[in-house]
C-alpha cells in the first residue's frame, strides 16, 4: 500500500490532504523524512508498520479497538447536545476514520467505553442477540432490599416494552451499591429497571463487558488500544 493510502485509511483527512502532508515534510519512516507519497510498504511490512507525522508517533492498524474510561460530564455522541463529545477525548484522526462508540452511556455515566470502526465488532457487542453481558455499578439513593434484588433477578417491565427485562445477576455491593449484569442496551435501562425495583440511581459505572473490565490503571478520560489478549477476553463472553 502507497503512503498516501496508507495515511487515508488512518484517518489523516482527504486524499490530497493525505499527499500534501507527505510532501510537506511532516511524515517520517524510521527515523527519516518521507516526501514520497507513492512510497510503497508491502503487506508483510505493513503489520508492523510505524511512522511519524508531526513527530507523533503511529502504527498502522487496519481496523480501530479502543478503550477509554469515561468521565462524566461527556456524551456519546459526534453532536453532543449539552455537554462535551467522549470524541474530544480521543485524536481527532480516530475521530475522521470512523470511529463510533460500542454502544453508548449516558452523559453522567462513568467507565468502561468500548470503540471501533469495525462494525461487525460494534454488532457483535451491541446486538442483544449475541447475549453479552455488561455489568454495572449502581449507587442507589436508598438503601437496597431484598424485594428490589428480587425484582431485578425475576424481570421487570419498563414503559414502552412489551417483556419484562430480567438481569442476568443483581447483587448489593453495599448498602447502596448494587452490581447489576443486564444483556442489552436499552435507553436508560439500569436507571429504568432500578426504578421499577423501586429505588433510584444515584451514580452508574460501567466496570465489565463481556470477559473484559476496565483496566484499573486507566485513568478517567484516558483511552488505549485494546490488544490481542484484550479482544481475546472480549470475546469469551
Ligand atoms: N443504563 C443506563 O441507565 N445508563 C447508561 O449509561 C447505561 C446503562
Amino acid at each position: 500500500m502507497d503512503l498516501e493510502r496508507i495515511l487515508f485509511t488512518q484517518g489523516f483527512g482527504s486524499r490530497r490532504q493525505c499527499r500534501a502532508l507527505i510532501a510537506d515534510g511532516r511524515v517520517s519512516i524510521g527515523g527519516a523524512t518521507c516526501t514520497n507519497p507513492d512510497t510503497t510498504i508491502t503487506p508483510d511490512a505493513l503489520m508492523s508498520f510505524e511512522f511519524h507525522v508531526d513527530d507523533v508517533r503511529w502504527q498502522y492498524r487496519e481496523k480501530a479497538y479502543l478503550v477509554l474510561n469515561k468521565p462524566p460530564g461527556y456524551e456519546c455522541s459526534r453532536d453532543p447536545q449539552h455537554h462535551l463529545s467522549v470524541f474530544h477525548l480521543l485524536p481527532l484522526q480516530l475521530a475522521e476514520r470512523g470511529v463510533q462508540c460500542v454502544g453508548r452511556l449516558d452523559q453522567d455515566t462513568t467507565g468502561l467505553l468500548l470503540l471501533s470502526d469495525d462494525g461487525a465488532f460494534v454488532h457483535a457487542f451491541t446486538s442483544p442477540k449475541k447475549k453479552v453481558p455488561k455489568v454495572y455499578l449502581a449507587t442507589t439513593k436508598h438503601p437496597l432490599d431484598e424485594t428490589q434484588l428480587g425484582a431485578l433477578r425475576e424481570g421487570v417491565l419498563l414503559h414502552g416494552e412489551s417483556q419484562p427485562i430480567t438481569a442476568v445477576s443483581a447483587n448489593q455491593r453495599g448498602e447502596r451499591l448494587l452490581e447489576l449484569s443486564v444483556l442489552e442496551g436499552k435507553y436508560h435501562q439500569v436507571k429504568r429497571m432500578v426504578a421499577a425495583s423501586g429505588n433510584r440511581v444515584d451514580g452508574l459505572h460501567r466496570e465489565r463487558i463481556g470477559g473484559y473490565a476496565l483496566p484499573p490503571d486507566l485513568a478517567e478520560g484516558q483511552w488505549r488500544w485494546l490488544n490481542d489478549a484484550d479482544l481475546a477476553m472480549l470475546r469469551q463472553s
